[in-house]
């Protein structure tokens, strides 16, 4: 990596008071240079407890939507104004309140990849790493709608044996990965453990050994004796846990499945936003208060 150019970034995050953080599908230099890397959820808390005036989110909008929810008072800065997520657009507002309306009695569950409005609509977000455990915390007699991700969805439904009533979004990156791609790397490297992202189809999953958020993927990894993984999510996420396990073999199940808002965020990008404080992420005041109860709900069921 150019040294002048982290230089300067070095140079302006003191000026600017600011901390970067990245999702673990950054590219690999932007995880290399952040201060925190992590998964959606972990990242928004981390924000939240720095001191920073100024937070750099090298992530997709929903993702730094978060931490302005959680952290008001801090400059939350998203570095290409374009990178959204399309599951994240898969509901509005009134598609949300249609379906409300449908089934007058459910509890609203939504996915963190959904917008402050979404969320405000809800009455509990949860992550890829605690969908199970806030669906399972849920009174018994209640139905349950369950928004935008089908197949996170219907992974919580399938654990609790709870019935959903599912939104028909998904993420166009993971079910881009097929079963004949886990067929294939599993004949290669039989000996390999299957870590597979909880947005990827049922078919993959049940071909799978593991289904883990990537911040799980991560601890999962740590604590395991297996020399080899096949891994089912965005390739970013090799980079990510090679840095944490040098010694160890990662093979992508598909190399097709690259997110290209993540890839958005460049260096130069990240240095146009600490030079011109660009792009504020905000949101208006009513929802964020909304928003946050539902955030704030599912870190009261499970701490992490
Ligand atoms: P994680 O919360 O597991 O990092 O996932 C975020 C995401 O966008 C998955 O596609
Ligand atoms: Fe959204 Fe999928 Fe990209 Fe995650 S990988 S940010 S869910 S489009």
């Amino acid at each position: 990596m150019d040294k002048r150019i982290l230089e300067k970034i070095k140079q302006l995050k003191e000026k600017r008071k600011a901390v970067i953080i990245a999702h673990n599908y950054q590219p690999g230099e932007i995880q290399d240079l952040a201060d925190f890397c992590g998964d959606s959820l972990g990242l928004s808390i981390q924000a939240a407890q720095t001191d920073a005036k100024v937070i750099v989110f090298c992530g997709v909008q929903f993702m730094a939507e978060t931490a302005a929810i959680l952290s008001p008072e801090k400059t939350v800065l998203l570095p290409d104004k374009f990178a959204g997520c399309p599951l994240a657009d898969m509901i509005n507002t009134e598609q949300l309140r249609q379906l409300k309306r449908k089934n007058p009695n459910a509890l609203v569950v939504s996915y963190v990849n959904s917008s402050a409005e979404v969320k405000a609509e809800s009455d509990y977000c949860c992550t890829s790493a605690n969908a199970v455990e806030v669906v399972k915390s849920l009174p018994a007699d209640k139905p349950i709608i369950f928004v935008p991700d089908q197949h996170l969805g219907r992974f919580a439904a399938e654990k609790t044996g709870r019935d959903i009533i599912l939104w028909p979004g998904y993420c166009h990156v993971h079910v881009v990965i097929t079963e004949e791609d886990i067929k294939n790397a599993k004949a290669k490297y039989p000996d390999a453990i299957v870590m597979t992202h909880p947005e990827c189809t049922e078919p993959v999953k049940e071909l799978s050994d593991q289904i883990l958020s990537t911040g799980q993927m991560l601890k999962f990894v740590k604590t395991s004796s297996a020399k080899r993984f096949i891994v089912a999510t965005e390739i970013g996420m090799i980079h990510a846990l090679k840095k944490q396990n040098p010694q160890t073999q990662f093979i992508a199940a598909s190399d097709k499945a690259i997110c290209p808002n993540m890839k958005k965020i460049t260096l130069d990008k990240i240095i146009g936003s600490l030079q011109g404080l660009q792009y504020k992420v905000t949101v208006p005041e009513e929802i964020r208060m909304k928003a946050k109860k539902a955030l704030d709900r599912m870190v009261e069921i499970l701490p992490r």
